[in-house]
Order: C-alpha cells, then sequence, then structure tokens
C-alpha cells in the first residue's frame, strides 16, 4: 500500500516540478521582459507628451536666460513622482539648467551608452532610470535638448509584485490540476481494474454476441477477447504444470477410467491399425506400424482395454480375425480387442489414398506440395467414414460409450456417431497441424468437414496455435457461437470443447533383458553398418514422408562435411526411412530426390571404406528403432510441418546415459516441449550444418545437462497425461450432462405435480 501511494506521489510530484521548473526558467524571465518593454513604451510616450507641455514655456525662457523660472518649471514637473529628473543642454553640449536630482554621470548623455534591449535604461546607483531626449528647436535652429529621466524602480516593484502572483497562481493551479488529473486517472484505473477482475472472475463472459457488447464497458471490449484467450491458455499451462509427484502411469490412468468414467465402455477408432498382420513364405508374420498416432494411442488401450477399430490392411488381418472380426492384442499379452474394418481397393483409393493423403495431408502441412481435391474422393471419404461410425454404434454396448476418434482420416465420423448415439461423449484428436484458415478454405467442402468435427464433445490439438487456427477458421466458414475465453463453440446447439493436448510417449520400463544397453547399442550398430568404434553417427527415423524435411537434412550433412573436411570419414548418417503411402506418384517422386541426393553427396564425399549417409528405407520394430537411437551420438528430426513429432521424445527416451545430442526443428509442436535441443529452421541449410557440427563437438557435460532435463520432461509429460488430461475433461463434461438432465427431469417433474 505504502509503496503504491509512494508510486502515486512520484507520479505527481515529478511532472510538477517540471511544470515549475519550466515556469521558473522559461515564463517568469519571459514574462519579465515583457513587462519591461510595455512599460518602457508607455514611459516614451509619457515623455513625449511631457517634453511637448514644457517645449513652450523652455522656448520663452532658454533664450531670455530665465534661469529661476526654468528652476521652477522643472520643480514643479518633477512633482511627478515618476518623473525623477529633467536636465536642459544647449546646441554644445552643455548641461544649463537641471533638477537637484539630476544624477552627475548621465551630464548631456554624449558617451553614455545604455546597453541591452531596452537601449532607453541606464542602471545608476540609486537604481535603474529610463532616460528620453527631445530637442528643441527655435526658427529652424537648434536651441538644445530636454533630457528627462523616469524613475524605473517602481516598474521593478511592481513586475516584482507581478511576478510574484502570478507564481503564486500559477503554482495552486498547476497543483490543482495535477490532482484533478491524478484522480481522475485513479478512479479510470480502478474501474478499469474492476472490469478486469471481473473478466477474470468469469463475471462479464458473453454468452451472445450482443450480450457481450452489453455487459462489457465500452474501455474493455477492444480487450475482451485477448484477455479471454490469454486466461484460457494460462488455464491449460497450469494445468499442464501439476506436480511431477503426480506421474502419470497406465495404471492412473485405468483407475482414472474406473473411478471417474465409472468403468464406462471406451472405443478408440483411427484409420491405422495398431497391428498388422502379413502374409509371407514363412506364414503371416504381425508388425507395428510406422505412426506416431499408433505409438502413443496404443500404450493408452493397454491400460485401458477397450475397443481399437481400425482398417484392417494387413494382406494376413482376415485370417486372424474372429467371426465379428475381433482379434485380442497385443499378440504376446492381449489386453484389448482389435476390430478391424475391411475396405474395397476403390474405396481405400478414394478415401485414403485420394481424400485424406492428397487432399487433406497436404492442406494441413506448409510443405509447398498441393492438395488435390476431387469429387470420386470425398464420396469415397464420405461413405468409409460412415462405414466406420456404422462400426462404432455396432460395437457401442450402451448409448453414452467413450468415443475416442483419432486423426483427419476420420473427420465426418463424429457427427455421424452423435446423431445415432446422442449421449456418447465422442473426443476427437488431430494429429497433424491445423493450417490457418485462408489455406483451409481451399478445400471445397470446407464446411461438411467443419460439421462433422464439431460432432465431438472434445476436439483436441497438440499446440495452442492449431486450436486457435481453428476456432478461426470455424469462425469464418459456419454460423456457430464461439466462446473464446472458454474455447467452446456452440454448432446446432450442442457444445464442443475445443483443446490442446500435446501427445507424448509412453514412458519406457527400466531396461529389459531383451534390450541392449547404450554400450552395447554403440557396439552392435557399428560392427552391423561395418563402422569404426569410434565413428561419430547420425541418425534419422522417418516415414518417407515429403512433410520430415529428409532432403533438407541430407543437405546439411554435405554442407558440414564441406565445412568441416575434417569429420569426413569420421561422420556417418543413418536414415531410417519406413515406406509410406507408396502408391502415391508425390510419395514415388519424393522417394527419387532423396535417393538421388544422397547418392550425389554419398559421390562428392565417399572413399573405398566411407560412405557418408546410409539409408535404410524398410520397417524397423520399435527395438530396433531403441538400439539405433541408443548408438547414435545426434539425432535429426528436421520436418518442415509436424503436429508433434514423437521420433525426437523417443530418441530422449531412450538415452539412458543422458548423452546424444537432439536437432530439432522449430515447426515441429515437440520444439514447443524440448527447448534444450538444438532447434533449427530446417529451410536454412548452413544453419543445419552448423547444428550438426555442433551437436558433434558439443562436451559430454552439456550434453548431459541438456538431455537431462529433456527427459525429466518427457518422463513427466508422457501419455498417459495426454489421455488422462482428455480422459478427466470428458469425465466433467459427462458429469455435468448428468446433472443438467437431472435438473431437467426434476423441474419437468416438479411441473407436472402443480398442474
Ligand atoms: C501421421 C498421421 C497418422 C498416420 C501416420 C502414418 O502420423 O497423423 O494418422 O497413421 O502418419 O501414416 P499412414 O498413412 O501410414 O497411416
Amino acid at each position: 500500500m505504502k509503496l503504491r501511494s509512494l508510486k502515486l506521489s512520484f507520479r505527481f510530484v515529478v511532472p510538477l516540478a517540471l511544470v515549475l521548473a519550466m515556469f521558473a526558467y522559461i515564463v517568469v524571465p519571459l514574462m519579465d521582459d515583457l513587462t519591461v518593454r510595455w512599460f518602457v513604451r508607455d514611459l516614451e510616450i509619457r515623455s513625449q507628451s511631457l517634453a511637448n507641455a514644457l517645449q513652450d514655456p523652455l522656448l520663452e525662457y532658454v533664450p531670455a536666460g530665465a534661469k529661476k523660472r526654468i528652476d521652477q518649471l522643472f520643480d514643479r514637473a518633477i512633482d511627478d513622482e515618476r518623473l525623477y529628473a529633467l536636465g536642459f543642454c544647449d546646441d554644445n553640449g552643455k548641461l544649463l539648467y537641471k533638477t537637484r536630482t539630476y544624477p552627475d554621470s548621465i551630464g548631456c548623455r554624449d558617451g553614455l551608452k545604455p546597453q541591452g534591449p531596452n537601449r532607453s535604461l541606464l542602471r545608476l546607483p540609486q537604481g535603474t532610470v529610463h532616460i528620453s531626449e527631445r530637442e528643441l528647436m527655435q526658427d529652424g535652429t537648434l536651441l538644445g535638448k530636454l533630457i528627462l529621466v523616469h524613475d524605473m524602480s517602481f516598474i521593478e516593484r511592481r513586475s516584482a509584485d507581478t511576478k510574484k502572483y502570478a507564481i503564486i497562481i500559477f503554482v495552486l493551479l498547476a497543483i490543482v490540476i495535477s490532482f484533478i488529473t491524478v484522480l481522475v486517472a485513479h478512479i479510470s484505473f480502478l474501474g478499469w481494474m474492476n472490469s478486469v477482475k471481473s473478466i477474470l472472475r468469469g463475471e462479464l463472459l458473453p454468452k451472445t454476441e450482443s450480450s457481450k457488447k452489453e455487459k462489457t464497458p465500452s474501455e474493455m471490449q477492444p480487450l475482451m477477447g485477448d484477455l479471454q484467450s490469454l486466461l484460457h491458455e494460462y488455464r491449460q499451462e497450469r494445468r499442464g504444470q501439476e506436480s511431477p509427484s503426480q506421474l502419470w502411469t497406465p495404471d492412473k490412468l485405468k483407475s482414472l477410467l474406473q473411478v471417474d468414467l465409472a468403468g464406462d465402455q471406451v472405443l478408440v477408432v483411427s484409420n491405422r491399425e495398431p497391428y498388422i498382420h502379413t502374409e509371407t513364405p514363412n506364414g503371416i508374420v504381425v508388425k507395428r506400424p510406422a505412426s506416431g498416432l499408433v505409438t502413443a494411442v496404443e500404450a493408452v488401450m493397454r491400460a485401458c482395454s477397450g475397443t481399437w477399430i481400425a482398417h484392417g490392411s494387413g494382406s494376413g488381418d482376415r485370417q486372424t480375425v474372429d467371426s465379428k472380426d475381433h482379434v485380442k492384442v497385443p499378440p504376446k499379452n492381449p489386453s484389448y480387442t482389435l476390430r478391424r474394418v475391411w475396405l474395397t481397393e476403390q474405396e481405400e483409393k478414394g478415401y485414403y489414398y485420394g481424400f485424406s493423403n492428397e487432399g487433406l495431408w497436404p492442406l494441413c502441412h506448409i510443405a509447398h506440395v498441393r492438395p488435390v481435391f476431387r469429387s470420386s474422393d470425398w464420396d469415397q471419404y464420405v461413405a468409409v467414414n460412415q462405414r466406420f461410425a456404422d462400426a462404432v454404434i455396432q460395437e457401442a454396448s450402451r448409448d453414452d460409450p467413450v468415443v475416442l476418434v483419432q486423426d483427419y482420416h476420420l473427420a465426418l465420423l463424429p457427427r455421424m456417431v452423435r446423431d445415432v448415439l446422442p449421449k456418447a461423449t465422442i473426443i476427437t484428436f488431430w494429429h497433424i497441424p491445423w493450417p490457418n484458415s485462408e489455406s483451409f478454405g481451399i478445400c471445397p467442402w470446407r464446411e461438411e468437414i467443419l460439421d462433422g468435427l464439431l460432432g465431438s464433445t472434445i476436439l483436441g490439438f497438440h499446440t495452442p496455435f492449431h486450436r486457435k487456427n481453428f476456432l478461426e477458421t470455424v469462425d469464418r466458414y459456419l454460423e456457430t457461437r464461439i466462446e473464446t475465453e472458454a474455447s467452446t463453440i456452440t454448432c446446432r446447439g450442442e457444445l464442443t470443447q475445443v483443446e490442446n493436448y500435446p501427445i507424448s510417449i509412453a514412458w519406457p520400463e527400466d531396461d529389459t533383458a531383451d534390450i541392449l544397453t547404450v554400450e552395447e547399442s554403440r557396439a552392435e550398430i557399428r560392427k552391423r553398418l561395418s563402422l569404426a568404434p569410434d565413428q561419430l553417427l547420425g541418425i534419422g527415423v522417418d516415414r518417407l514422408d515429403y512433410t520430415k524435411g529428409i532432403v533438407e537434412r541430407f543437405a546439411a550433412v554435405e554442407k558440414m562435411l564441406e565445412m568441416h573436411p575434417d569429420l569426413v570419414g569420421k561422420f556417418t548418417f543413418v536414415q531410417i526411412a519406413a515406406p509410406s503411402r507408396s502408391s502415391l506418384e508425390e510419395y514415388q517422386n519424393f522417394e527419387t530426390r532423396v535417393r538421388a541426393l544422397m547418392d550425389k553427396i554419398n559421390q562428392r564425399f565417399s572413399s573405398a571404406d566411407y560412405t557418408p549417409i546410409i539409408l535404410k528405407a524398410e520397417h524397423h520394430e520399435q527395438d530396433e528403432l531403441t538400439t539405433y537411437y541408443r548408438a547414435a551420438d545426434v539425432c535429426m528430426v528436421t520436418s518442415l510441418h509436424d503436429g508433434m513429432n514423437l521420433v525426437a521424445k523417443e530418441f530422449v527416451a531412450a538415452r539412458t546415459d543422458e548423452q546424444g545430442v537432439l536437432i530439432l526443428s522449430q515447426f515441429t509442436g515437440a520444439a514447443r516441449e524440448l527447448h534444450e535441443a538444438l532447434i533449427i529452421n530446417p529451410y536454412h541449410i548452413e544453419q543445419g550444418a552448423d547444428a550438426l557440427y555442433r551437436a558433434l563437438r558439443m562436451p559430454k557435460i552439456e550434453q548431459r545437462e541438456r538431455m537431462r532435463s529433456m527427459r525429466a520432461l518427457v518422463k513427466d509429460f508422457n501419455v498417459y497425461r495426454w489421455a488422462g488430461h482428455m480422459l478427466l475433461d470428458a469425465a466433467r463434461l459427462r458429469q455435468r450432462e448428468r446433472v443438467m438432465s437431472k435438473i431437467h427431469s426434476h423441474s419437468r417433474a416438479s411441473l407436472r405435480r402443480v398442474q
């Protein structure tokens, strides 16, 4: 309180002091000067008329030498208190007559040159005087001159008085004005603070656009939106910063489902299945596909049980399901059910390759590949979404299941399920970026996609930025009510909560026997690739996709070798690239470009026993990837645009030795969390090369500091927390729904009783 009043008085005193200083040093001297000039002009007019009055008698007395009369005349004249003295000089400059008061030093003024702007003033020991002269002519000849000396001290006195009063008035005025200003500012500030407090307490939250205008004070209206979104982000951040003691584990997630969701049924639906059975000459083998979505959701499903509905895309899938198209997974330790949905080749072509991966995928990623939209693909997309929705409805054992919808392949499904199961809690997660509203506007079926998604109870994105883009897109293309502060959209009378939930991985359990240690991994991979034990190793792990920045990564490796020839022969980069969507031309072209660039770089730097870049364009199981992560000195994640990128988090999780450097593109969601990585712009090749060199030369102690901090974060912000937060939000909304419907039925019953 004291500090505040101190600040306030400081704000009050300083401007006041400035104004007074300005007054004392500029205004007062100016005023002084003006007053003197004004009085001097006055005295000159006065001297003129006095001289006129004295002229006639003098013309008579001087030639006659009537000294006595002249003395009398002069004495009478100086009775006027302001006229101090009079003198008369003849034409030879001799002082003939003068009053007693006439200062000797003035004489006939020859040689006396008053200084300054007021040249008629003279400072004498008895005070300042004003001197004026008037020549007397008789019949054309100069008789002499009359010298009039006025006392200026009264003017000085008057000027001093004026100054004193002016200063007093000015100070009083300044105090009053400053006081009023501070008071007004204080009152406005209090009003403003109260409005901000009300907004923060949620009291000014508008329910409709018009009520927004009515309730919010006009000065707050421009700030309303910003404050609301800030508040929302703050709440989100706070929620994300729960203490590490609240570590999310599979068990915690399980108990959340049992307690908060009262054992409700959980259904997951995605295009990609978590286990693909493939026919081989040696029988059916099962693989985990390369998909960030699968990595994350699979861990959650293991904890929650339930049913996962997905496209059965493997050649051995049909042989492994039962009559209901179910198969228990994971194969080694079954804990949930996989329900497969079958698609014809034509459906897969239109829905998966066409609309999803030639349309929505490039539309949502800024990777400079044009999206292609065909009506025939759209028709298949609608039909297949319906097929998946029917499967969800079929699998639902009650009318209010919790349905977790995954990704851009199934944007229409939430609405389709909602229409049949209005009580279902539908949580949709969009695993890829959401573009800005202009970019999204390119999609010819944008309204349908948005409406489909708004069938969800909760809609999740990785980052606040994607969430904001989504809200703006809906605002632009659909008639809905958006509440920015609460981040909700009301469409067709139903509410969708839009949130950001950064996805993650399951923190690996303590080293198990079948996974190689860091030392073993280093030795094993170097041996496998015929590299020297101390060879520096870089690693990249991606699907062979144009969004992943593989070309830019290779270019950075080339630049680094060019700038640091001492590393030629000593550094090898291994790119693991899982084949992906290879029936699409864009992906085939991309693979050709990647291979051509690799060949060019290899030709440039390779020798008999050295190849700088090794490409492993084949599927790798998770354990093998862990071995590579552990063997590497540096991992490069250089996506041109990525929702999250779980490879970055997998690398960190694999480094139990707290060594290894992560180079991470600024265009990934992961870059918002893993600040200790070397963050780069992948389009800037030299920057990538510098980061790579820096990583290879980074002291072990720095590597440890960075890795330790990233590991702590990934461990805490694991996939169970991701799912836990979504499910907790869902539980909260379900609870609210239940309470609301109880209240409604209660009030309906009371109404009936009254009637
Ligand atoms: C991205 C998408 C996932 C997809 C994965 C693999 O991570 O967000 O939905 O599963 O890529 O792509 P694919 O087309 O092979 O499923």
